[in-house]
């Protein structure tokens, strides 16, 4: 009976290897566990949110790209960089939000970016979403740098957490008035505003530096920021006979004044502030637009450092159009007041941000106690060949040439000194300032 006696010894082998096939999960033999190293733990990291606002739709998107450009730049190179803060591995993250220029809108997406919570934000661009959305960060003690936004009430307010990198429209006022007054010499002015903070604001600092100097100011003329219709208000303009006009407000409604008023036969000089110092003002007028004078509140784009420049080109495809090396500098400087106070604690960085002193793509930034930059340069341009052309640089209430302008910032090649190996940083600027210089005696010459 040997099978009788087998029987039971095959069952039970047969019941062992089951259990071994399914211990093993598949069949295979289990692998003997590795034996632990004691692994050194990923390093730590800290995740870091910079915002930034401004127009990304409508009209003026092209502006508010041009500004996000600037911040995203300066993030991912940041990140290539790989900052350490307070021994961690920051990694900085762009939120980008579009405030369609619109007041509203700006609050409702100030308020959006505090409850990311953001470290920092770079915006608004317009005065007229600055302003009100200032409030909103102010109240979270979030630092907000705007690159572009001009009227003074933004830092007037006493928020010790808003700075700017432009310069005020209590200058950009001045510098553009005077230089119009000193190139046209009008006897009558006809000012119009596009109704926004930055508009009005703008063309009531013009009013005021052209009544000090005993130039008859016409009443305001007013639009809006989406007018692209002004042959009423110019028709009514031309029969008052003014010898310049001023407009403050943007590009995309200071094209179709412009080119209007030409088409109506006015020939006078115009002039605009930075909203509407742009290329796209010879885009949207044609010829028209040759000969306007116009301010911006800061040095020109081509005068901003050569490796951002060269950079945002690689990057963007395109050159800056107005306020991106601004927008560039304000990131930036967040970064480094977070560096400096080796914390992305608003709380913490914020007096480290107040005090700096920094080299950026725009030239040396410090802020005064209201957080304006201290020394901000505006500068004149005149459209030429379709190109806005920078004529002088104001500073201090100096005007300078933009040649002479040039030649001090550039570093003076010592005697027998091999040519420096890059261009100077503004050489670009220096291109074609003989022909600025005569641009706007071209224009005056029309009437
Ligand atoms: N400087 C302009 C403003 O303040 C863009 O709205």
């Amino acid at each position: 009976m040997k099978t009788m006696n087998f029987a039971p010894k095959i069952a039970l082998a047969l019941l062992a290897a089951a259990a071994a096939f399914t211990m093993s999960g598949c069949g295979e033999e289990k692998k003997p566990e590795p034996v632990k190293k004691a692994e050194a733990p990923p390093p730590p990291s800290i995740e870091i949110k910079i915002g930034h606002v401004g127009p990304m739709t409508g009209g003026i998107a092209h502006l508010g790209k041009d500004n996000e450009n600037g911040a995203r730049l300066a993030v991912e190179e940041a990140n290539a960089a790989k900052i350490k803060i307070d021994g961690k591995d920051a990694k900085f993250v762009f939120v980008g939000e579009d405030d369609q220029a619109d007041p509203k809108v700006g609050t409702t997406v100030a308020q959006k970016l505090v409850d990311a919570k953001v470290a920092g934000v770079v915006g608004h661009l317009n005065s007229g979403t600055s302003i009100p959305a200032s409030a909103i960060y102010n109240q979270a003690n979030i630092p907000v740098i705007s690159g572009a936004a001009t009227n003074p009430k933004l830092t007037e307010q006493g928020f010790k957490n808003q700075f700017r990198v432009v310069g005020r429209d209590d200058q950009q006022g001045p510098a553009i008035a005077s230089y119009m007054a000193g190139d046209a010499k009008p006897k009558t002015v006809a000012i119009i505003d596009d109704a926004t903070a930055y508009g009005e604001g703008l063309a009531n600092e013009v009013e005021k530096t052209l009544a000090a100097a005993k130039i008859k100011v016409l009443p305001r003329e007013k639009g809006t920021d989406k007018t692209t219709d002004w042959k009423a208000i110019l028709t009514k303009l031309k029969g008052k006979k003014p010898d310049a006009v001023f407009y403050g407000g943007m590009d995309a409604s200071g094209g179709p004044l412009v080119k209007q008023a030409r088409e109506l036969g006015i020939k006078v000089v115009f002039a605009f502030g930075d909203g509407a110092c742009t290329d796209e003002m010879a885009k949207l007028a044609g010829d028209a637009a040759e000969g306007l004078l116009c301010s911006q509140a800061g040095l020109p784009v081509a005068a901003a450092d050569k490796k951002f420049l060269d950079n945002y080109k690689k990057k963007f495809n395109a050159d800056p159009i107005l306020y991106a090396p601004f927008t560039y500098d304000a990131a930036n400087l967040l970064i480094e007041a977070m560096k400096k106070a080796n914390s992305p604690d608003p709380a913490k960085y914020l007096p480290e941000l107040t005090k700096i002193d920094y080299k950026g793509a725009t030239g040396q930034i410090a802020f005064d106690d209201k957080g304006d930059r201290k020394d901000a340069e505006m500068t004149i341009f005149t459209m030429k060949a379709g190109k806005i052309t920078p004529v002088a640089v104001i500073k201090g209430g100096k005007t300078t040439p933009i040649a002479d302008f040039i030649a001090a910032m550039s570093p003076a090649a010592p005697a027998a000194a091999p040519a420096p190996a890059a261009p100077a940083p503004a050489a670009e600027a220096a291109k074609a300032p003989e022909a600025a210089k005569e641009a706007p005696k071209a224009e005056a010459a029309k009437k």
